[in-house]
């Protein structure tokens, strides 16, 4: 699966760190070439030679190498690859990409990459979660660095917490997602392009008074990573979003609204569209009678709010005379999800749900991650945990798939 494709793999100093080894073994058995830059640290954990053997390339680790640097090795390193991955990745060279370091060979190939970079962090949990890493994560994924994992779990330093390594399996599956993805991009079977696709993201707000109002925890990541992935396929895009802190991808037509009956209008305006997603979180309830100014604190007690249904969007774009060729509904759930969602395909007069768990211990609203269940009129896929921009392309390639088929 992953024929010809050139990896260049960097290893922290981790403790991790000889988990790589049966990384590097797993993506040569899928064709993988790779090659290996060891950090001065993580040649203290495992051997050069051991990684030699299992690459069957010579492996790197001096910037300042004469034999090397006479072709001006660090950079044709990064050039030479189609992916740039680390693992483990350290709290240290987190620290070090995030700013720019670039004191030796690892950090200098990794600033002077124009190839894409996926990095798999590991660390103990309390260097995890100091908000020196958390800053740090963030500047990593706004410069598009790929993030895969850690997960929680029991970390070689006795502690519980998350900070342990993802699964070797789920690397490798996310490598695979990730060209697959980007073949797909390319391939022009999979192009949407002269498609319209319409999507909605994020949560809505309904007002309960003139300050206050009912939200969810939606974030708007996964709608938003569709509409890019769409944008990428050639397809011209109208994302309809409720309130988010996020950028709207390049290229995309933007509509911001607050409550689900402006998300409401702003869809059926917006069709015809070849396809609909309706990703957002749209509250299925408003209070009847929002208050004008700020309601007062009563020697009555709270107020008593009346709620009301809102219109269901998905359903009225399911029936709607301009239905889109595809109708995709997304599904919160946080029981039952499949079975939830395999009601709602026959209720909403929708193709598809993906649906996906949404319980506190997910970690799916707000999160980076998200493992969806695609379920169909007839079957089901159930997707790993991965980041919700490979979920987004590998969705995006599914679609293109389906409209081809919808319009033959
Ligand atoms: C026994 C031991 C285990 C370590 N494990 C980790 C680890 O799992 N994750 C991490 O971020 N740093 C870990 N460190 C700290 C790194 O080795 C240290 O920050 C080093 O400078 C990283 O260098 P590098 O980022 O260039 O590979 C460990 C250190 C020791 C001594």
């Amino acid at each position: 699966m992953l024929d010809g494709k050139k990896i260049l793999m960097i290893i922290g100093g981790g403790i991790a760190a000889y988990k790589s080894l049966d990384l590097i073994r797993q993506l040569r058995a899928q064709g993988a070439l790779v090659t290996v830059i060891l950090t001065g640290a993580a040649s203290r954990f495992i051997s050069p030679l051991s990684v030699a053997s299992l690459s069957g390339q010579k492996v790197h680790s001096e910037l300042f190498s004469d034999n090397a640097e006479a072709e001006i090795g660090h950079i044709a390193l990064s050039r030479s690859a189609d992916l740039v991955l680390v693992v483990p990745m350290t709290a240290d060279l987190m620290a070090k990409t995030a700013q720019g370091h670039a004191d030796d060979l690892a950090s200098t190939v990794l600033l002077a990459s124009d190839k894409p970079i996926m990095a798999a962090p590991s660390m103990n949990a309390r260097m995890w979660e100091h908000p020196s890493t958390q800053r740090n994560l963030s500047l990593l994924k706004s410069d598009g660095v790929l993030i895969v994992g850690p997960e929680i779990g029991n970390t070689a330093c006795g502690e519980h917490g998350r900070g342990r390594l993802a699964e070797i399996s789920e690397i490798t599956h996310s490598i695979i997602m990730y060209f697959g993805a980007h073949d797909v991009a390319s391939a022009p079977e999979c192009s949407l392009s002269g498609k319209s696709v319409l999507i909605t993201a994020g949560p809505t707000y309904e007002p309960i008074d003139t300050v206050r109002y009912i939200a969810n925890r939606s974030s708007g990541k996964q709608g938003y990573a569709i509409a890019d992935a769409a944008r990428l396929a050639g397809a011209q895009v109208t994302l309809i979003s409720g309130p988010t802190t996020l950028t709207p991808p390049a290229g995309v037509n933007i509509i911001r609204v607050e409550t689900a009956e402006q998300m409401y209008n702003e869809v059926i305006k917006s069709l015809p569209a070849d396809i609909f997603v309706a990703c957002a979180a749209v509250a299925d309830w408003r209070v009847e009678a929002p208050v004008l100014g700020k309601v007062k604190k009563s020697k009555d007690g709270p107020p008593k709010l009346k709620l009301i249904e809102n219109p269901d969007i998905l359903a009225s774009v399911g029936k709607h005379r301009s239905r889109p060729k595809l109708v995709v509904g997304f599904a919160a759930e946080t029981e039952n999800v499949v079975l939830n969602a395999k009601e709602k395909i026959k209720k909403k007069g929708c193709d598809i749900i993906i649906a996906n768990d949404v319980s506190v211990t997910s970690g799916v609203m707000g999160g980076d991650e998200n493992a969806v269940h695609v379920v169909g009129k007839t079957a089901v896929d159930s997707w790993p945990k991965i980041p919700k921009d490979l979920v987004a392309e590998r969705l995006i390639k599914l679609f293109a798939k389906m409209l081809r088929r919808e319009e033959k």
